[in-house]
Parts: C-alpha cells; sequence; structure tokens
C-alpha cells in the first residue's frame, strides 16, 4: 500500500540577536520609515556565533522531542538552504551526525527562498517510494552573505531555521503542487561564488548576495501569481491560508488583490524576521500552528508558495 507523507510535528530556532530598523540606520543611510513602509519589515534576528547547521540542529532536537520520537527511527533528513556550512560535509549530514539519527540518510538542497517546498514535495516522495519518516527543515545565516555597504539588499533578510517532521499516513497531504525553475533568469539573485583564479595569487572571495530587487519583484507578482492561479483553477474548495514567502509585504497585498482573496488568508510575520529564505516558510507555519491558526489533522487547506533564487518557484496545496 502506498503512503504519503503528512506533517505531523512542527518547529522553529531563531538566534536571540534582534537587529532592528533603528540599529541599521546607525551603520548605513536608511531610515525605519523607509524599511518598513517599503518592504513591513520592522527587525531580524542575527546568528552571532551560530552557523546554519546549529540553528538546524535546535529545529531537528526541537521537532524529535515534541513527537517523542528517538533519532534512529528516522529515514531521513533534508535541510534546504543556500547558506551552508560547507559544500561539504551537508548541514543534513552534521545534524544527521548530531542526533545520531543512523538509520537516515541525510542530504542538502541549494533552491534559495523555494527551498522549503521542493524539499517538502522531495520528502513526500521519499515516503510514497518506502520511507517512514524524516525531517525536512529550512535554515539560513543569510545577514552573513550580505553585502553591509548594499543598503538595497541589507535590510531584507535575518537568520532562521524552522522545520517539520513527516510521517508516513494513509491520506495524502499533499493534494496539488507545481515546482518550477528559470535558470535564464539566475543572475537576478546570485550568492557565494567562490571566486576562483588558479593562476593567480590573489585571495579568494566570497560573492555576496546580490539582487535586482524589482525584477524579483516583477517576477513574483506577475509568474508567481500566475502560478499561484492556475493551481487552484480546478479547486472546488477553497484554500483556508496562504502561507506565501515574506520578502515583502507589498507582494502579500498584490497576491490578495490579484488572486480576489482575502488579504486576512495572507499570513504574515516579516515584520519580526524579514526574509528568511528557506527558513520562512516552516517559520510562519510553526507559529500558525503554535498560535492556534492551523491546527494539524483538521482538514485545513494551505498554500505554500515560494520564489526566489535560481530563479526558481513553487506552490504546494496542502490538506493538513
Ligand atoms: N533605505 C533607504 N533608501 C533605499 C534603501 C534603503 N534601505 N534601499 C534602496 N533605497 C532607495 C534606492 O536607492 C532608490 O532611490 P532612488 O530612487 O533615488 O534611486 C529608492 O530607494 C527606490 O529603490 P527601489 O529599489 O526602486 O525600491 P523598491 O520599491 O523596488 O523596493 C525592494 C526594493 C524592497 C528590494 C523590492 O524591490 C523587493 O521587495 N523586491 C523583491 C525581493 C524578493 O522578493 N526577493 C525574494 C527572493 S530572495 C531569495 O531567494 C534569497
Amino acid at each position: 500500500m502506498v503512503s504519503y507523507g503528512r506533517i505531523t510535528t512542527t518547529a522553529s530556532y531563531v538566534p536571540p540577536k534582534i537587529v532592528t530598523n533603528t540599529d541599521l540606520t546607525k551603520i548605513m543611510d536608511t531610515s525605519d520609515e523607509w524599511i518598513y513602509s517599503r518592504t513591513g519589515i520592522k527587525e531580524r534576528h542575527m546568528a552571532v556565533n551560530e552557523n546554519t547547521s546549529d540553528l538546524c540542529l535546535h529545529v531537528a532536537k526541537s521537532l524529535l522531542k515534541k513527537a517523542n520520537k528517538p533519532s534512529e527511527e528516522l529515514d531521513f533528513i533534508i535541510v534546504a538552504t543556500m547558506t551552508p556550512d560547507f559544500h561539504t560535509p551537508s548541514v543534513a549530514c552534521i545534524v544527521q551526525g548530531s542526533l545520531g539519527a543512523a538509520n537516515a540518510f541525510a542530504f542538502d538542497i541549494s533552491v534559495a527562498c523555494t527551498g522549503f517546498v521542493y524539499a517538502l514535495s522531495l520528502g513526500n516522495k521519499l515516503i510514497q517510494t518506502g520511507a517512514n519518516c524524516g525531517l525536512v527543515i529550512g535554515g539560513e545565516v543569510l545577514t552573513k552573505m550580505l553585502d553591509w555597504e548594499d543598503r538595497s539588499t541589507a535590510v531584507l533578510f535575518g537568520d532562521a531555521a524552522a522545520g517539520v517532521l513527516l510521517e508516513a499516513s494513509e491520506e495524502p497531504m499533499i493534494l496539488n503542487e507545481s515546482l518550477c525553475s528559470d535558470g535564464l533568469l539566475g543572475q537576478a539573485l546570485t550568492s557565494g561564488f567562490v571566486e576562483a583564479d588558479p593562476l593567480s595569487n590573489k585571495p579568494k572571495a566570497i560573492h555576496p548576495l546580490q539582487m535586482e530587487g524589482r525584477a524579483i519583484f516583477d517576477f513574483a507578482t506577475r509568474t508567481v501569481v500566475r502560478s499561484v492561479r492556475n493551481l487552484m483553477q480546478d479547486e472546488q474548495t477553497p484554500v483556508d491560508y496562504f502561507l506565501l514567502h515574506q520578502a515583502n509585504v507589498r507582494i502579500l497585498d498584490i497576491f490578495s488583490r490579484k488572486l480576489n482573496i482575502s488579504r486576512e488568508k495572507f499570513l504574515q510575520n516579516m515584520q519580526k524576521y524579514g526574509n528568511t529564505s528557506a527558513a520562512t516558510i516552516p517559520l510562519l507555519l510553526d507559529e500558525a500552528v503554535t498560535d492556534g491558526t492551523i491546527v494539524l489533522g483538521s482538514q485545513q487547506r494551505i498554500m505554500m508558495t515560494g520564489f526566489g533564487g535560481g530563479l526558481t518557484w513553487g506552490n504546494l496545496l496542502l490538506q493538513v
């Protein structure tokens, strides 16, 4: 009998240091008024002595503790991140080793802000092909990759990790999905390229995150809106909540208007965290589960939509 992946537990972790918009005005030419009115962001968390694997390990331990599940029962661990500690070992392997999850295979995926959506889809497929349970986590320390002299990107991002325990169930949770990429647009958002020139003595440099904000904004509010509309066109049952990537409050407003769906259905937390890339959607989910907005096992319909570097975008229609 085929089983399906179902989210049974959620968890999140943010590093304790908070950086407000006002804090940023001390190191760059910006203002709380500009940042808040143009993006909806008030503050973000910043990892100081922690790396992505540390944030993800907090989440993994919390998931297992909440579910009262020994780590040996895990079959897989997937971490979505664009800020791994190393190219190898993967963040997922570091987490697996620290947990003592001896029976789990572990790997990272790099899909920028769409990472958690891809990873959850993949986790579901692993369960459909025989795995019993696994962790799907999104984690980032984007503040380590920012150019602090580029005010147009530095104010937007924050650090966090969040994830889910996915367990086999006879009832499908993912009802429909669309995963998309357009590598021809990839230069609109780049980060982490090592400028390797083996024949020169120049030190290698890490390329900080650079983004053509306006181009991504237009892509999100045209291409990504269209993809959500297409996925919903045959749906008779209304979606209860939209967990849309938290890049900019104006993007949420435009989605609501273009899809003609009440703005209250678009959950929002970017004011507290900024854009945390692959961590954003599971962080939003964990907060909604914790405050009772989303109730796992209640059959609510949730649309998860991620978009970002690659360029990539993806939608999962869930019945949780
Ligand atoms: N403080 C003050 N002024 C600023 C700041 C700042 N922090 N940043 C830019 N400005 C100025 C600019 O210099 C510009 O000034 P000018 O008109 O004199 O040249 C003016 O503000 C307007 O700048 P724009 O870039 O046109 O501002 P815009 O309204 O487009 O907002 C933003 C920029 C917030 C980046 C927006 O385009 C956006 O949210 N884009 C989407 C980003 C996104 O969705 N990313 C998701 C993927 S991320 C991932 O995958 C990792």
